[in-house]
């Protein structure tokens, strides 16, 4: 996998239902396994600046555990308040039994 793809776990490593945090220069990403897919996004909720990886997944969604908003994790989009913004997602993929996110630019922000 070439740059700006960074290698961040072993797919084996994360169950389907499983998430990780991963830290790519100092900023936090979460990286999700949902059946087929696979998701990444900042592990930081858009409401107060909460880490989501201290949350639960529920299928695609992350619930953040401090107020209880949950974000489509492919949309990035908060599916209830209190959050009102969306959470930046990245792009992830997989090769060589590694899972690979590119934490260059989000893919929901214009
Ligand atoms: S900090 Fe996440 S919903 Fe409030």
């Amino acid at each position: 996998m070439d740059s700006p793809f960074v290698a961040v776990a072993r797919a084996a490593d994360i169950p389907s239902g499983g998430f990780t945090k991963v830290d790519i220069a100092g900023r936090a990403f979460l990286v999700a396994h949902v059946g087929e897919d696979w998701y990444a996004v900042e592990d930081l909720c858009s409401h107060e600046d909460f880490p989501l990886s201290y949350g639960c997944l529920e299928g695609g969604r992350i619930k953040c555990s401090l107020h209880g908003s949950r974000f489509d994790l492919k949309s990035g989009r908060p599916l209830e308040e209190p959050a009102d913004t969306p959470i930046a997602t990245y792009r992830v993929a997989l090769a060589d039994g590694q899972v690979w996110l590119d934490p260059t630019a989000p893919t929901n922000r214009g």
